[in-house]
């Protein structure tokens, strides 16, 4: 019922509607959606979105960062404003700017948000002289972040900080996990002097709870398996799988497999179960319980009665104030990465 009424209403609305879907999203969504992608794909391509009326389907974050990159006129939809995301939550505007200026009244400490955050940390982040960054483009945006200052502020995900860095080749001893407990009195700034990466102690819950005993499992029993997991993953789960990256890295990974090839996902159940649908001629089994029930709030009612409302009204609102800074931390990013 459901389905044959989002067609009509697509219908009806034509180019003036765009249906854009995170691949966390399960096919009962994505079959509807103009366009599937990473959060890195979604937000790129909003500049270029002719459409009056956008309904994003994934969290509130990626919702948000469509509203900043939006022209005039445009409108963006959520079909439940309550699906949030956990980790973005970690990472509170007020804390976060509290503890920015307490850092940069010493040095400069260049902010470099994962788009996993509220609109408030992005605007912070443009207000510094940062940017944001994807799960696609951490490596190359890090790299843009440690050359404009004295040390760079990653947050909220600690784990893609570590891997990143990891992957940049930082040293272990040149990086600080900041304790943020009461309200950031516990940090010091002349005690991090040397240190040229601190973190956010944000983690993703549902990657979270990934552990290197799953791997270690997999290894054993099934030496010839390959494993691939998402960067929001422990650092010690990151080392020991074939390969770690964004929702559309582990897509091409499984893709460029060969036939007959068993394959461990560590990410979002439902990109796994895609997955497993779409290679029927590769073993493709879930690294270990992933489901996030943020992503799993959008379903065929609320999308069915959205678009059946499409009132300026329910759209998705930000701060006006908030924009530009925001605007310009997200720019920079498609700008140096895209
Ligand atoms: P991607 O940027 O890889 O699409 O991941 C988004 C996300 O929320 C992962 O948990
Ligand atoms: Fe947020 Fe994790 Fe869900 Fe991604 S999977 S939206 S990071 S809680």
């Amino acid at each position: 019922m459901h389905n044959e009424q989002i067609r009509l209403l697509k219908k009806k609305y034509g180019s003036d509607l765009a249906i854009l879907a995170h691949h966390y999203q399960n096919d009962s969504i994505v079959e509807h959606a103009d366009l599937v992608g990473d959060s890195l794909q979604l937000a790129a391509a909003i500049p270029d979105l002719k459409a009056r009326y956008i309904v994003f389907c994934g969290v509130d974050f990626m919702a948000e960062t469509a509203v900043v990159l939006a022209r005039p006129g445009q409108l963006v939809f959520s079909p439940d404003p309550g699906a949030t995301c956990v980790m973005a939550d970690m990472a509170p505007g007020s804390l976060v700017s509290t503890i920015l200026e307490k850092l940069n009244s010493h040095q400069k400490v260049v902010p470099l948000a994962y788009v996993n955050s509220s609109v408030e940390i992005k605007a912070l982040c443009g207000h510094y002289g940062g940017s944001v960054c994807t799960s696609s483009n951490a490596s190359r945006m890090l790299e843009w972040a440690l050359d404009r200052g004295d040390k760079v502020l990653f947050l909220p995900d600690k784990n893609l900080g570590r891997n990143t860095a990891a992957k940049a080749g930082l040293d272990k001893k040149s990086i600080e996990i900041l304790d943020v407990r009461q309200g950031g009195r516990l940090i010091d700034p002349m005690t991090l002097s040397r240190k040229k990466l601190l973190l956010w102690p944000g983690v993703c819950a549902v990657h979270f709870r990934l552990k290197k005993d799953h791997v270690a499992t997999v290894t054993s029993q099934e030496p010839q398996a390959r494993i691939v997991v998402h960067p929001e993953c422990h650092p010690l789960v990151v080392d020991k799988a074939h390969e770690a990256g964004s929702t559309s890295r582990i897509i091409a990974f499984v893709r460029d497999a060969d036939p007959g090839t068993t394959i461990y996902i560590g990410t979002e159940d439902n990109l796994v179960l895609r997955l497993k649908s779409r290679f029927p001629d590769k073993n493709i089994f879930p690294l270990g319980a992933g489901y996030c029930s943020n992503m799993a709030k959008i379903n065929l009612a609320n999308l069915c009665a959205c678009l059946e409302n499409l009132d300026p009204k329910q759209a998705v609102r930000i701060s006006r104030d908030l924009i530009p800074n925001a605007r310009k931390a997200v720019q920079t990013m498609l700008e140096v990465s895209t």
